[in-house]
């Protein structure tokens, strides 16, 4: 492989190891167009299966990009990742280990199905998104999307917005949401409004995003905390372990295992297309290609993540 990664960088003699590393990426992946837009949110139907962007960040603050990394896109189930970490530090971790599970569920992300004491798996599959929405609910009542879409936008470091048309399309199509959201009032882990929940989940999914700024996000992650561009502080070290643990067990639904056994980055995709991946002391990644595979996870991501893994000796074990 590191004579093929020789001639593919050979035109970018002049430019860092890394940068040549994503281009060779860019290069050797565009031309996949395995995999589907996911169709379900009627809007995402609109996404171009052509585009591909790769940011990649590390911990001081070096920024890499590569294709379409300053395309937005919404970031859907990439927020779960930030927001379970908000809500640990909103709400605590003893009222989030009330409502919320740490076990791979093994199944979709859509999964209706709970655990035996009636909590979701865990906080990145959509129950468990949508009970870390309902505790900053909880807190913020009708500020809490706005408190979501600020502490998401110190995470990327600049003032993040939303796609109203994505939202507005979930927003009528999410039944299934909808269903597993009154299931979590019935069982009081939801404990106010269930509409409000939702449309604060369905909000926050439609955070727009690009590449680059799900970089900078992971690389903060992966920076104890410390946004590593902006030098702000966002969150503690202690939350970022709790995030990249469950991010580590769950990020990958029911590819979880797989990605860790051959990856082995902590990460979060979303059908958007989006895939952060944030390895402690070292980087963030963001990627983004809208054709997801039978996981939901965005294809190019994946080989994107693989690929970087192997050439850099990534794999954290
Ligand atoms: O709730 C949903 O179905 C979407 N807003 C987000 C799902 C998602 O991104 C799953 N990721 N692969």
């Amino acid at each position: 492989a590191s004579s093929n990664f020789a001639t593919r960088s050979a035109g970018y003699a002049n430019e860092p190891p890394l940068q040549r590393f994503l281009a060779g990426c860019y290069g050797d992946f565009k031309s996949d167009y395995s995999g589907t837009v996911a169709d379900y949110i009627p809007e995402l139907k609109r996404a171009n299966p052509a585009h591909f962007g790769i940011g990649l960040v590390t911990i001081d603050g070096h920024v890499y990009e590569v294709g379409d990394s300053a395309m937005p896109f919404t970031i859907q189930s990439v927020s779960k990742a930030f927001v379970f970490a908000l809500a640990l530090d909103l709400v605590g971790e003893e009222r989030v280990a009330a409502a919320i599970g740490v076990e791979p569920s093994g199944e979709a992300f859509n999964s209706i199905r709970l655990t035996n004491d009636n909590r979701p798996f865990n906080p990145m599959v959509n129950a468990g998104a949508i009970a870390c929405s309902g505790l900053i609910h909880q807190v913020d009542g009708a500020h809490a999307f706005e408190r979501i879409r600020e502490k998401l936008s110190q995470f990327a470091g600049r003032e993040l917005d939303v796609d109203d048309a994505v939202h507005a399309s979930e927003a009528l199509t999410g039944n299934r949401n909808r269903a597993i959201a009154w299931l979590l009032r019935n069982y009081l882990v939801l404990q106010d409004d269930v509409d409000a929940v939702l449309d604060t989940y369905f909000r926050q999914c439609a955070i727009l995003v690009t590449a680059r700024d799900l970089a900078v996000m992971a690389a903060t992650l992966a920076n104890r905390g410390v946004n590593p561009v902006t030098g702000v502080s966002v969150i503690s070290p202690n939350i970022v372990a709790r995030t990249l643990s469950v991010m580590t067990s769950s990020g990958m639904y029911d590819y979880a295992g797989e990605w860790i056994y051959r990856v082995g980055i902590p990460a979060k995709s979303g059908v958007g297309g989006g895939i952060v991946a944030a390895l402690p002391s070292q980087m963030g990644l963001g990627t983004f290609s809208p054709c997801l595979d039978s996981h939901g996870n965005s294809v190019r991501g994946l080989k994107v993540c693989e690929a970087l893994s192997s050439r850099f000796d990534l794999h954290m074990l």
